[in-house]
């Protein structure tokens, strides 16, 4: 275990921020991890996934701790059911495709979402109709006061959309070192009923799908609409989806008719971000460097050597846009540093 001096952030970010780093780790293991923690000289800490939630805004004047334990392993299983752990520095798709050919199902539909495992909880990561709830066992997670290792059952988590305790009250006071799943190994529970999926499977020609058929087909979505981070620095969604209440989406109704919306309660609906932004006229806007892409309004993008407060301002001009054409306040996802 190394630490290495004014390291550029550029490779570890998807957005491409050149942000440095004061100082940088890349930790491999949980006795590492805990020698790092009780190390005096660095009262500043950063945790680094994939990096595929962040916006770099400035240099970080402290130490990056750069989370790439690895390891996945059977807890335990009967005939329907297995519990599988995996470590946090685990790459999410890797791990969603080592499961589906093992057979184990679940997590087929969150095919393709960059990052790690050990983030996955804090923001409850979800697509194409499920959430990382839906199959959450358990994780575990250092706690940097006291340096002990908690378990958090799906419970203490109080998982909401994009949402956790992570994100809450416990927010920067842990460390998530493995997470487990409660998967199905026969009889799979498959959720082919959001956006696209039946279409993209008729186009596939398969009409009694498997898990693997459905990885593939959500693969197929999200590439044509999301831009794959190695050519466009982006961070996914920028923005939450805002939930609004129905009296309110009742009197925009008066004026954009065409508004779509998915119920959330009997007096809250949900209205796509996506749709708020592309008719305040920022889809596919450029500002040089950096700007709103093309085919999905929702991703702010860098083409090159955007700097992280560019695409702040942006973001803030699109919220000050949305909120005086709307009323409607839409929230970051994405982590702003
Ligand atoms: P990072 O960006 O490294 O970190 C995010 C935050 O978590 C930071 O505050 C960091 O300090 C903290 N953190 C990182 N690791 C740990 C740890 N082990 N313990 C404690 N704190 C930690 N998200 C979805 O939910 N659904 C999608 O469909 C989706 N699509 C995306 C598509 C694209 C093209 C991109 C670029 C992103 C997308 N995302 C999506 C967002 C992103 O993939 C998820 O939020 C992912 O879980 C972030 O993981 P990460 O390891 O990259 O996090
Ligand atoms: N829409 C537009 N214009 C756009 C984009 C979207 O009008 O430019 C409208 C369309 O009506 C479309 C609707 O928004 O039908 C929903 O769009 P989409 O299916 O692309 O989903 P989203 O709500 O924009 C959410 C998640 C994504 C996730 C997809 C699929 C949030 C903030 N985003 O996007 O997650 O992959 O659903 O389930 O909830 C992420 O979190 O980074 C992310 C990419």
């Amino acid at each position: 275990m190394q630490i290495q001096n004014n390291i550029s952030l550029k490779p570890f970010n998807t957005f491409g921020i050149d942000a440095n780093a004061k100082h940088y780790v890349s930790v491999s293991n949980l006795v590492n991890l805990k020698n790092i923690l009780t190390a005096p000289d660095y009262p500043n800490k950063l945790i680094l996934g994939g990096g595929s939630n962040m916006l770099l805004t400035k240099d970080f004047d402290g130490l990056v701790i750069h989370i790439n334990f690895k390891g996945i392993k059977i807890i335990s299983e009967n005939e329907d059911t297995v519990i599988v752990q995996a470590n946090a520095g685990e790459n999410w798709h890797e791990f969603v495709l080592w499961c589906i050919k093992n057979d184990f199902g679940g997590i087929e539909n969150l095919s393709l979402i960059p990052g790690n495992v050990g983030t996955a909880p804090i923001q409850n990561i979800g697509a194409y109709g499920i959430e990382l709830k839906d199959v959450f066992e358990s994780c575990q997670a250092i706690e940097l006061t006291t340096k002990t290792i908690k378990s958090f059952s799906k419970t203490d988590c109080k998982f909401g959309y994009r949402n956790s305790i992570f994100k809450q009250e416990a927010k920067g006071k842990f460390i998530i070192t493995s997470v487990r799943f409660k998967l199905s190994k026969k009889q799979h529970n498959l959720s082919v009923n959001y956006g696209a999926i039946t279409s993209q499977l008729e186009v596939m020609k398969v009409s009694k799908p498997t898990i693997q058929d459905i990885s593939k087909a959500v693969i197929s979505i999200r590439e044509s609409k999301l831009p794959n981070p190695k050519e466009i620095g982006n961070s996914g969604s920028f923005f939450k989806n805002p939930v609004i209440p129905k009296a309110h989406f009742n009197t925009l109704l008066e004026n954009f008719k065409d508004i779509p919306n998915y119920p959330v309660t009997e007096h809250e609906v949900k209205v796509p971000a996506g749709w708020l932004i592309e008719k305040a006229g920022f889809k596919g806007k450029s500002f040089g460097s950096y700007g709103v892409h093309k085919n999905q309004a929702l991703v702010l993008v860098n083409y090159g050597n955007a700097k992280g407060e560019d695409i702040l301002n942006l973001s803030k001009l699109i919220q000050k846009t949305v909120l005086r054409i709307f009323g409607i306040s839409i929230e970051a996802e994405v982590n702003i540093l």
